[in-house]
């Protein structure tokens, strides 16, 4: 029954003639199953079959699987499925690496020798697989993997373990620290203080009192301050002051004097706006002086007086009720002419130079003086004839 069911090496030839197309397949290869599997052995194959040697059917296998030598290492490959599926594949459903290895077993002798190899799976068999084991790790790590969101699910250990999303866990965070602040507020009251803890009302009247005179304290202290501290200031001040007062004068310093007297030449008008015997006196704040219209030896004159009393300088008066000049400091006493009569002064009062200028107004020259006790009043430079 085994050489019934087990194809001979012939008929493995003649189906992989068959299969090739070959015009010149044998007859035996009719017979086989027309479900076989395309061996690529090559038609030309000069020799019969019963009997050709296995390296004749190597060498026209090998022709037949499209020749070279890349085909002879894939031989060895195939042997072991060959070998394994041998015993249960009919010879139509063999492949020729299969009836190749097959014939060398049979060559061979042995057919124990040839280990069953397990079966390949087909791709779409181990494809299947990974994508069914893929496919649940896929599910399972849809939502997000950060850590706040783990964190908190390791934290509150009620929600299922595993990523969560961001809105889940801070939905989470949320619920925590609400359940922790109704928790703090929940928080029992504080017990009540011991006796001797207790301030007595009169030692807290001591402390109160205690604090009201740090408090004058302080401000006093604050005050003084103050109070030091405005007086620098004054002082700072004045000193500022009284260097810019010391830069100025130096300045000053500088400069040349600025003549300030009055002129010692001036007008005092007209000879005919002085009546006879008149003394006049509105030039004495201005200049000392008195004119006067009056007589010297009996000649008719205007001169100009000093208004300097001769014995300590005194300015004396014009008392026109009493047509003399009075010295307020002693009482020396002068005539209208200038002459001393009484008090203390030695000798007459003094007189400027007067003339007549262009114009015609009288002109008063105080740099020039004329003393009576030496006869200058005869002098002409002393009076105006009038
Ligand atoms: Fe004029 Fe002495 S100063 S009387």
């Amino acid at each position: 029954m085994a050489d019934k069911e087990k194809p001979s090496i012939q008929d493995i030839l003649a189906a992989a003639r068959k299969q090739d197309g070959g015009g010149g397949a044998a007859p035996a290869a009719e017979s086989a199953p027309t479900e076989a599997p395309k061996p690529a052995a090559k038609p030309a194959a000069p020799a019969k079959p019963g009997k050709m040697s296995v390296a004749e059917m190597l060498a026209a296998a090998r022709s037949g699987d499209g020749g070279g030598a890349s085909a002879e290492p894939a031989a060895p490959a195939a042997a072991k499925p060959a070998a394994a599926s041998g015993a249960a594949k009919k010879p139509g459903q063999m492949s020729v690496a299969e009836m190749l290895a097959a014939a060398r077993a049979e060559s061979s002798g042995g057919e124990a020798a040839v280990k069953p190899a397990p079966a390949k799976k087909p791709a779409a068999a181990k494809a299947a697989p990974v994508a069914k084991e893929k496919e649940p790790v896929a599910e399972k790590h849809a939502g997000p993997k950060d850590t706040a969101s783990i964190l908190a699910a390791a934290r509150s250990g009620a929600v299922k373990p595993g990523p969560i999303t961001k809105a889940e866990a801070a939905a989470r965070a949320a619920e925590a620290g609400a359940a922790a602040v109704k928790k703090k507020s929940a928080a029992p009251p504080m017990p009540s203080k011991p006796d001797y803890a207790k301030v007595a009302p009169a030692a807290a009247a001591a402390a109160s009192t205690e604090r009201r005179g740090f408090l004058v304290a302080a401000t006093a202290i604050f005050a003084g301050t103050f109070f030091l501290t405005s007086s620098l200031a004054i002082g700072f001040s004045s000193l500022a002051v009284t260097t810019l007062l010391w830069v100025l004068g130096s300045a000053r310093f500088m400069f040349p004097n600025i003549l300030t007297e009055p002129p010692t030449k001036f007008k005092v008008g007209f000879p005919d706006e002085y009546a006879p015997g008149q003394v006049a006196t509105k030039f004495i704040a201005q200049f000392g002086v008195w004119v006067v219209r009056y007589e010297y030896n009996g000649a008719p004159e205007i001169y100009a007086l000093q208004s300097v009393c001769t014995h300590l300088g005194c300015t004396p008066n014009w008392l026109e009720g009493e047509q003399k000049f009075k010295c307020p400091c002693h009482g020396s006493g002068f005539y209208k002419d200038g002459i001393n009569f009484e008090g203390p002064a030695p000798r007459p009062l003094e007189r400027f130079a007067i003339r007549l200028a262009d114009d015609g107004q009288l002109e008063v020259d105080k740099s020039r003086r004329f003393k009576e006790e030496v006869g200058q009043w005869n002098d002409p430079a002393s009076f105006v004839s009038v």
